[in-house]
């Protein structure tokens, strides 16, 4: 078995190759850098980048693996949560190319390539609790044995990488701000006390829209009194907040349930806190821990390739479908 895996969900055009036990033989990942100039993906752009890199990565990945095409035997595709128009292209692509090389073919749910991405580390153990931090969701999902999802726990408002985005921008950090924040806020102290949200009503659910106007005032209430403030201890504190908060929730959950294997997932996951933290928690609590290496952790193709191989596992032929629709606001499935 060798699926060609295809994510073109975002600004990622992602291509790779995955194997039957889950060795990623490439991962290729183009980020489109054309947003950078707008603060923020720009949704006609990224398709149009994706109809004109997609054939091209698609070579690529074959050739870094001196793979023929009839050595592919299923391809796997993310049929959303995403962008329409660039979903559209990644969707298109696969169903022409299985239809041409007559193989099957695999729709994958985004989210839950970003779980089944701790398929890298090795096998996943059931039930599991997973943390899912990304630039358009955040939720704690538990996973079972069967391969069926549930939300436990989901944000009311922004998810925690769009915050880390406005925290960037407001600091004058530019677009994409995860990475920066994060790389500023190491040599920060948590010193500023922002606010933990409590939802009314939903002791598990979460916000963190009153978390990003606390910092972005901070910010502007210095600047207009030209007074001084230290941009690494807002990022440290920030980044603090929002660990604490989803740490919160973890430990709620897990305190009403055992769980075999706690797994971090999405973008978010990259970063070093939020890492170093849920680790340790799993540790303290006896649970297995995993998450991705930081490639894996943002958007690529390969977490798309190893969550059809945990689908097909499980269902069989049932994971196929050669006529996939886009679903741009599905829920992890
Ligand atoms: O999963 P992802 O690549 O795309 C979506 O599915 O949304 O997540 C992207 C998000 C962005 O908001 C980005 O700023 C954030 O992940 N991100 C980080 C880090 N690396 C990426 N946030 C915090 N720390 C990081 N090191
Ligand atoms: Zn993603």
């Amino acid at each position: 078995m060798k699926i060609l895996a295809i994510e073109t969900s975002c600004d990622e055009t992602a291509v790779s190759i995955v194997e039957e036990d889950a060795t990623i033989l490439t991962n290729v990942i183009h980020t489109q850098l054309e947003h950078v100039a707008f603060g923020g993906v720009v949704p006609e752009v990224a398709s149009r980048q994706h109809a004109v890199l997609l054939p091209k990565l698609i070579l690529k990945a074959l050739n870094d693996v001196k793979c023929d095409q009839k050595e592919i035997t299923h391809l796997a595709v993310t049929y959303g949560p995403g962008l329409a128009g660039s979903l559209m292209v990644g969707v298109e692509a696969a169903k022409s190319l299985a239809y041409l090389l007559n193989i099957p073919l695999i729709p994958v749910n985004h989210m839950a390539g970003h779980v089944y991405a701790n398929l890298e580390n090795g096998p996943l153990s059931f039930p599991a609790l997973a943390v899912v931090v990304s630039g358009g969701h955040t939720e704690i999902v538990e996973l079972d044995q069967s391969g069926e999802f549930t939300i436990l726990s989901e944000t009311h408002d922004d998810a925690v990488g769009e915050v880390f985005d406005k925290v960037a921008r407001v600091l004058g950090l530019g677009y994409p701000g995860g990475p920066k924040v994060s790389e500023l806020a190491q040599r920060g102290e948590n010193s500023i006390p922002f606010p933990k949200a409590v939802v009314k009503d939903d002791p598990l659910g979460m916000s963190f829209s009153g978390l990003k106007t606390a910092v972005v005032n901070y910010v502007h209430k210095h600047n207009m009194n030209g007074k001084d403030y230290n941009k690494q201890d807002v990022a440290a504190s920030f980044e603090t907040a929002v660990v604490e908060t989803l740490i919160d929730k973890i430990s709620k959950i897990t305190r009403k349930k055992n769980y075999k294997m706690l797994l971090l997932s999405g973008g978010v996951s990259a970063n070093s806190r939020l890492r170093n933290e849920v680790s340790k928690y799993a540790l303290m609590n006896g649970l297995l821990f995993s998450v991705p290496s930081t490639e894996l952790c943002t958007d690529n193709a390969a977490m798309i390739g190893l969550a059809a191989l945990a689908k097909y596992k499980l269902i069989g032929e049932e994971a196929y479908d050669l006529f996939p629709k886009i679903q741009p606001n599905d829920n992890i499935k």
